[in-house]
């Protein structure tokens, strides 16, 4: 899903435009040096409206000249996306790292910090996709006052004159017929201004690898965004074989975090696939931030990194790890070959030990005595499987539910409400999200001895 923003308007300001997308390929820098697949194609993506702010509306002469540590030090407006539906628990996170949330919106929240909280919250946020550090607002009306106002920012202190570099942007400007154009003059803007000061210019590219910068600019209000996650969270770095129609691993988190299991109590998760549910509830049971798996992220690009204190921070949150628990972890699948895929991307996050694998039909799933969640995530026929055979696996689920999951509470994450009623249990809670552009369901079930079976399909939400 692109990520967006859905910032929340002022007063004065307008509905958001149509959307205008575009990839963009410009050809490779010329730089000796530069990586051979490094075109810059830097996608154009529209987030709805910003908030302008008279104060703020100057003109940028030129960024004033700080230290690195300084500039580490500075709080600014720190903006989280994440997919629509997960803003509620990527609250939840924000607030219990000790963050102030500022406002919520369909899919990010506004936050404030330094570039050093920026560090802290790509490390530990488990459901958020970039977290973006805001540098500079401006108006412009045109390409030649954003080229203007762009080179009026103190790029060098920022960005290696040698490094590698990839705009990001959301456009919608009326002076913009193709959006193509304002993508290559922010590049252009930012590495003249690097050459100038410093003699040479970073590569360009698309790869997020490097520093990412992160333009949006709505009407002629524009915000400039440090991406200090480069590489979207979601991609953690273990899921090493992803098998098909996988869950995102923030989606995954969010599931979770919606259940509200955190490590007390069993978690089973029949129907595992790439084991995605079952090895983000082993991180959070065992305490181990996210961002331990991954060793790049865009901070680590900029002139501001303070190397050290980002292995404090590791080093601090590896001592926080919990060791082994008396609850487990159960994933099952009816493939030998997810089975096999979801334990090497276990493995490779640290927590195969954590999880009891089996390949099983998912009705033969061990269930431990006790008590916990118990949690299925069944193909919904939008990518996979015929829904007609669908219908015998949601009727059979919510058999193995009644009969063998009393004293578990029990979700079933579905894009497909129809098949979701052949349960013919009652959904005590429904909680929305997105996969990708799908509309989904958590649908939650009370599972007791001799579960009530519903008098009548559950009512649409
Ligand atoms: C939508 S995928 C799950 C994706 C998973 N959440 C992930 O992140 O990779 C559904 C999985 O159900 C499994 N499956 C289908 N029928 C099954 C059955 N009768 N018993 C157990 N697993 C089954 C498939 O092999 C597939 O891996």
């Amino acid at each position: 899903m692109p990520a967006e923003r859905g910032r929340k308007l002022g007063p004065a300001a307008k509905p958001p435009a149509p959307v205008e997308k575009a990839n963009v390929k410009v050809p490779p820098p010329s730089a000796a040096g530069a990586p051979e697949k490094a075109k810059a194609a830097l996608t154009v993506k529209l987030r709805p409206a910003v908030e302008k702010t008279g104060a703020t509306a100057e003109r940028v002469k030129s960024t004033p000249k700080l230290p690195p540590g300084e500039k580490r030090m500075k709080k600014s407006r720190i903006i989280i996306t994440c997919a629509k539906g997960i803003p509620p628990f990527l609250r939840e996170e924000v607030l219990s790292l000790g963050f102030p949330v500022a406002s919520q919106a369909v899919a990010s929240l506004e936050t404030e910090g330094t570039l050093e909280d920026a560090m802290r919250l790509n490390l530990f946020i488990r459901t958020g996709q970039r977290v973006l550090f805001l540098l500079e607002e401006f108006r412009a009306q045109n390409p030649d006052e954003l080229y203007s106002q762009l080179s009026g920012i103190a790029w060098e202190d920022y960005i290696y004159e040698d490094g590698y570099l990839c705009v990001t942007s959301s456009v919608d400007n009326p002076t913009i017929k193709d959006s193509r154009f304002a993508n290559v003059k922010s590049k252009d803007a930012i590495v003249d201004r690097i050459k100038k000061k410093r003699g040479r210019r970073p590569d360009s590219g698309p790869e997020r690898t490097g520093a990412v910068i992160d333009l949006y600019w709505k009407e002629d209000w524009c915000q400039v965004y440090l991406d200090t996650s480069g590489e979207p969270l979601y991609r953690r770095g273990y899921r090493k074989i992803p098998l098909k129609a996988p869950m995102q691993e923030t989606l995954a988190a969010a599931v979770i975090l919606a259940t509200s299991w955190d490590g007390h109590g069993n978690f089973v998760n029949p129907m595992c696939g790439s084991g995605t549910l079952a090895i983000e509830a082993a991180l959070i049971a065992q305490n181990i931030p996210p961002g331990l798996i991954r060793s790049n992220f865009g901070f680590m690009h900029l002139k501001s990194f303070d190397e050290s204190s980002w292995k404090n921070l590791i080093k601090m949150a590896r001592t926080r790890i919990r060791g082994s628990s008396p609850h487990k972890i159960i994933a099952t699948d009816i493939s030998p070959e997810a089975v096999r895929a979801a334990q090497q991307n276990a493995a490779a996050a640290g927590v195969e030990r954590t999880i009891e694998f089996a390949v099983c039909d998912y009705s033969e799933t061990p269930l431990p005595a006790g008590q916990g969640m118990v949690v299925l995530n069944p193909e919904y026929g939008e990518r996979l499987g015929r829904l007609k055979e669908l219908e015998g696996t949601y009727r059979g689920i919510g058999d193995f539910f009644k009969k063998k999951c009393p004293g578990y509470r029990g979700y079933i994450f579905t894009g497909n409400l129809e098949l979701a009623k052949k349960v013919g249990l009652k959904a005590k809670r429904r909680i929305p999200f997105f996969n990708s552009n799908i509309e989904c369901r958590l649908l939650e079930y009370d599972l007791y001895e001799g579960s009530r079976k519903a008098a009548a399909p559950p009512p649409e939400q």
